[in-house]
């Protein structure tokens, strides 16, 4: 049975699909695959292992053919999948959950402390020998310690972001989620809010829910704007929840202090005045990019491929539960 991996993932995982010699490995190790070569190499596969830019959708499963029984995303988000077309065509999809739930929620903190201390723009000011003598008024920025911090999406990332931000800086946590979560939020004493008061009442945002049709956007001009001018913005989920163009101008006209952003609406391509901007950090969506959460992705897409394709299972991380109820359409 062939199993395609459409990029270099850990070892971890190739390991577990090769002591399985069932399968037969694609392992495709060189740059992202276009659609059309996506198209070509899915060809004749029994499983698909994506990364999160590969489009997976119903042409591509179809593409593959009617043997295809699981796609394996390499990600714990799954928006690049068509799900609703996965699950009429009778293929399972698997995501990785819980595995970089600490490097995230470590990452979101990394860039609230990169934009609120000026740490890129420090670095920079010394690269470029600017540093002459010590001033004592460059690069003011806030302490943490006992601000408010919002979070949207309070799931397993937005719970160990308010533990770390609760037991290490002492922060008021306030969320917002689809519905109260009342046990999760006893540890912190996170207070469930909706999102107007999260905004205008907290000194960090950070965006920690996945994208759906009902986040996609949720944040624009109207919501940038009830922030406090003080307050920095961080996403760490995807960049598709926020309204890129806007949040450049909430940023360039200071409506809020500052951003820190990894994952943004059009990746790879950035919005060009973000480029310009001092008051916004940007990674290359790498907010996962632990050695330990890498490996562990890995691991979990290979198992979720070999519970399928070996032990005739479902997979372990099953992402489109209607499909157990779906007969093959193809
Ligand atoms: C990373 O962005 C993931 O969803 O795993």
């Amino acid at each position: 049975m062939k199993v395609l991996i459409t990029r270099e993932i850990p070892q971890s995982g190739i390991e577990i699909l090769e002591s399985h010699s069932e399968l037969q490995l694609d392992y495709r190790k060189g740059p992202p695959l276009s659609d059309e070569e996506l198209k070509k190499s899915v060809r004749g596969a029994d499983a698909i292992i994506p990364v999160i830019p590969d489009l997976i959708t119903g042409d591509i499963m179809k593409a593959a053919g009617s043997q295809l029984k699981l796609v394996a995303n390499y990600a714990v988000g799954y928006d690049n999948i068509e799900i609703e077309e996965a699950t009429k065509l009778g293929v399972y999809v698997s995501n990785t959950p819980g595995d970089l739930t600490e490097s995230v929620a470590e990452h979101t903190l990394a860039l609230m402390f990169a934009v609120g201390k000026h740490i890129v723009e420090g670095d920079k000011y010394i690269r470029q020998g600017k540093f002459k003598y010590w001033d004592p008024m460059i690069y003011l920025g806030p302490k943490f310690m006992g601000k408010t911090l919002g979070i949207i999406g309070f799931g397993r990332i937005g719970q160990h972001l308010a533990r770390i931000a609760k037991f290490g800086l002492n922060m008021r946590i306030l969320y917002n989620d689809a519905c109260e979560k009342e046990k999760e939020e006893k540890e912190t004493g996170a207070q469930f809010c909706e999102i107007p008061y999260l905004l205008e009442n907290s000194d960090v945002v950070s965006m920690n829910c996945n994208l759906t049709d009902e986040t996609c956007g949720m944040i624009g001009e109207r919501e940038l704007r009830m922030m406090k001018p003080t307050a920095y913005f961080i996403n760490t989920a995807r960049g598709a929840i926020v309204k890129e163009d806007a949040l450049a101008v909430a940023l360039k006209e200071k409506w809020i202090e500052g951003a820190g952003l990894d994952v943004f609406e059009n990746e790879p391509e950035i919005n060009p005045v973000l480029l310009e901007l001092d008051n916004v950090v940007l990674t290359p969506h790498t907010a996962s990019a632990t050695r330990e959460a890498r490996i562990q992705m890995a691991r979990m897409a290979a198992e979720n491929v070999v519970e399928v394709l070996v032990n005739n299972k479902p997979p372990v991380n099953l992402v489109n539960k209607e499909v157990l109820i779906q007969v093959r359409k193809f």
